[in-house]
């Protein structure tokens, strides 16, 4: 399977790492970046131009670069007939784009597929969603320094949290929007579970942790769930959860193989 890249840092760095160890199934064939990616990542060509992009004639295109991205190219992707994963999944909180793409997406044979990232139990939470949710709470906690250069500078003194303070309540549309640079996993408990609207997302700023640490909770006719990931930062960036580029991976992985899980 041959797979274009939309970024080339640190997810596209593991995905392509990964993708070599594939005997051949799952073939990293260009990416796509910045002018100011000058250089791959990965063994593969970088290009500067969504047309060199597909030149290549990838199966399949995974974007692992930013909102502006999804912004630029989901479209264009899904109206050339190809599939697109989509990890900068918090760029879909801007209802517009959604829907921009969910039609592009029902008219072209290629489609959607968004990747759990860095949030654990979206399997579950998305079964569940097919006998009814009642509830679904996501508690995104983080060290109070990783929410600077965030809305919380203004409305907290972070330097001086001593104790996990909630920095932000509210629905996952309003976090997202908000917090775009930590949008992706409440966009992803959204769009698995209830929806943008009535999603409960909190952002805590907790001095007494050293990693990401999510904990979602969810409730429906199918019982009661509570899920808690402590997660490890990539190796090439400290704000991207290394889950993030191994759930991509396991969607890929997926792709290639006759066994699903
Ligand atoms: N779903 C999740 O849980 C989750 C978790 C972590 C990160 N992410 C998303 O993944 C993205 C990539 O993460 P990363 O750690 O690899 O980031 P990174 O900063 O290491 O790399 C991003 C790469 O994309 C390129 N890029 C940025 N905007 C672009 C554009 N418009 N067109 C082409 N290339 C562009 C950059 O130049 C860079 O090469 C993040 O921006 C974030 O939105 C999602």
């Amino acid at each position: 399977m041959k797979i274009a890249l939309v970024g080339n840092g640190a997810i596209a760095k593991l995905v392509s790492e990964f993708c070599a160890t594939s005997a051949g199934r799952l073939t990293v064939v260009a990416a796509l970046g910045l002018p100011s990616d000058v250089r791959s990542v990965g063994k593969h060509p970088i290009v500067q131009s969504l047309a060199e992009l597909l030149a290549f004639n990838p199966d399949l295109v995974v974007e692992c670069a930013g909102h502006s991205a999804v912004v630029a190219y989901a479209t264009p992707v899904l109206e050339a007939g190809l599939d697109l994963v989509i990890v900068s999944t918090g760029s879909l909180a801007d209802a517009a784009l959604w829907q921009t793409v969910r039609t592009a997406a029902s008219r072209s044979k290629g489609r959607v597929k968004l990747p759990a990232g860095a949030l654990p139990g979206i399997d579950a939470l998305s079964a569940a969603r097919l006998a009814g949710l009642t509830t679904v709470t996501l508690r995104s906690s983080k060290p109070p320094k990783a929410w600077k250069g965030t809305p919380a500078e203004k409305t907290h003194d972070l330097d001086a949290i001593t104790e996990p303070t909630v920095i932000f309540s509210g629905n996952a549309r309003a976090a997202a929007l908000t917090f775009p640079k930590n949008a992706n996993v409440a966009a992803t408990a959204a769009l698995a579970g209830l929806g943008f609207e009535a999603t409960t997302i909190m952002l805590v700023a907790d001095p007494g942790i050293t990693q990401n640490v999510h904990h979602l909770e969810a409730a429906g006719a199918f019982g009661s769930m509570t899920l808690r990931i402590s997660a490890n930062p990539s190796p090439d960036n400290p704000k991207t959860s290394h889950m993030a580029a191994l759930s991509i991976m396991r969607l890929l992985e997926n792709e290639a193989s006759a066994i699903v899980i």
